[in-house]
């Protein structure tokens, strides 16, 4: 399986928001990442179903909801109506974590799994056999622009493991301080979609620096070919 790119709009500007998804996706973007925060699960308060029904309108490419918010089974319906082929919910919330992956499958959208930094990867152990792809959270979530955590590439393997343990080919996400630097090396540990924010949208020329980070995570593929 090769390396999608999922562009995160929080750190576009919001005011030209089309000519931001327009550019990432000349780049190359493979995906839409949408961050939506509802100021209680996250200080942040960012996009709702307004903003996320004009994304689907200009978007060619599939959008990747991200609902960091305390109470996504009241709003999962209404992003899959709304046009996401992926949302992920975080593990932290869903004290039923398996009926809402159950939910979200039956909406017809891909169903995502996201745990924090703090958030052991045996979290997920019972539902790794039913999730169609997992969120590694590599910064807390709430912000664009911060800086990786370094342990994060510890997780990328033991979620790997774990996913590969109940037989589930499912790729594994990864959010937060992706950047040239390190893609190759977040690949190589087991990472699939990569998520960059500021890495494209603070770049001078976002559609560049969408190539530039696809670019830097194949030859992550291609270590880790030469490798096995
Ligand atoms: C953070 C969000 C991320 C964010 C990543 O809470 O979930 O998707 O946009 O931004 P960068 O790539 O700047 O770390
Ligand atoms: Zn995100």
């Amino acid at each position: 399986m090769s390396v999608r790119i999922a562009a995160s709009i929080l750190s576009a500007d919001f005011a030209a928001l089309g000519d931001a998804i327009a550019a990432a996706e000349r780049g190359g973007a493979d995906l839409i990442h949408v961050d939506v925060m509802d100021g209680h699960f996250v200080p942040n308060i960012t996009i709702g179903l307004p903003v996320m029904r004009a994304i689907k309108r200009v978007a060619k490419v599939p959008l990747d909801v991200h609902l960091m918010i305390s109470d996504p089974d009241r709003y999962i319906e209404a992003f899959a109506k709304e046009g996401a082929a992926m949302i992920s919910v975080h593990a932290e919330v869903l004290p039923h974590l398996h009926r809402t992956v159950q939910a979200l499958k039956d909406l017809g959208v891909k169903a995502g799994v996201v745990i924090n930094p703090a958030t052991p990867v045996a979290t997920l152990e019972d539902i790794a056999g039913d999730v169609d792809f997992v969120l590694v959270m590599s910064v807390n979530p709430g912000f664009g622009g911060q800086r990786y955590i370094e342990r994060s590439d510890v997780k990328l393997r033991e979620m790997r493991a774990l996913l590969d343990r109940a037989r589930n080919p499912a790729p594994i996400e990864l959010d937060g301080g992706v950047d040239r630097g390190n893609a190759a090396r977040v690949v190589a540990a087991g990472a699939r979609v990569l998520v960059a924010g500021s890495a494209i949208f603070h770049a001078p020329d976002p559609e560049q620096a969408t190539r530039d980070l696809r670019d830097a995570a194949e030859q992550g593929l291609a270590s880790q070919t030469l490798h096995v």
